[in-house]
């Protein structure tokens, strides 16, 4: 068993945990944050991405204690109150979701993607950085659509709206 503290969204917590225990399973079984969703046991989909330390990880390929004295934040830690990110409203307004399933992932992956492209992305830089995450059901067009509004919103200091095309 390992002693694990990890700030989580802003608040610090401490779990005594299994060794082997994934920071997926850490956020979901421990914290009680289920946002974050485990859709393979492959480390193929992304619908578990987090930040770690500000960087886009699948959090079901990396130890809870690896990440013990790391800052993470999952989707519940994104929105200020009741105030969307703007990613989050961009997902919204362009219908980038069906079921939602892979959304918690695509999201956590589009705000660094975005952080890391901060002159603006074009179409081909967000589909082939969407490699790591996979949706079932939209046919990617909305989320990449709504990446791109994101960005442009984001660029302009717009943090309260995503609503650019
Ligand atoms: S649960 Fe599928 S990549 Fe992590
Ligand atoms: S919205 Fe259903 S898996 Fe992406």
């Amino acid at each position: 068993m390992s002693e694990v503290t990890i700030s989580v969204n802003g608040r610090n917590v401490t779990r005594t945990v299994e060794d082997r225990t994934l920071l997926v399973h850490f956020l979901r079984e421990h914290v009680g944050l289920t946002g974050t969703h485990v859709g393979c046991d492959t480390s193929q989909c992304g619908a578990c991405v987090v930040h770690v330390d500000g960087k886009a990880v699948k959090s079901c390929t990396m130890l809870a204690a690896q990440a013990s004295g790391s800052t993470v934040v999952t989707i519940e830690g994104l929105a200020n109150g009741a105030e969307l990110h703007p990613v989050q409203a961009a997902f919204k307004e362009h219908h980038g979701l069906q079921c939602g399933f892979c959304t918690p992932g695509m999201i956590m992956a589009a705000t660094d993607m975005i952080r890391r492209y901060p002159d603006g992305l074009d179409e081909a830089t967000v589909r082939a950085e969407l490699e790591g995450n996979i949706c079932r059901c939209t046919g990617y067009h909305n989320i990449v659509k709504a990446i791109l509004a994101a960005s442009k919103a984001m660029a302009k200091g717009g943090k309260k709206s995503a609503k650019a095309a």
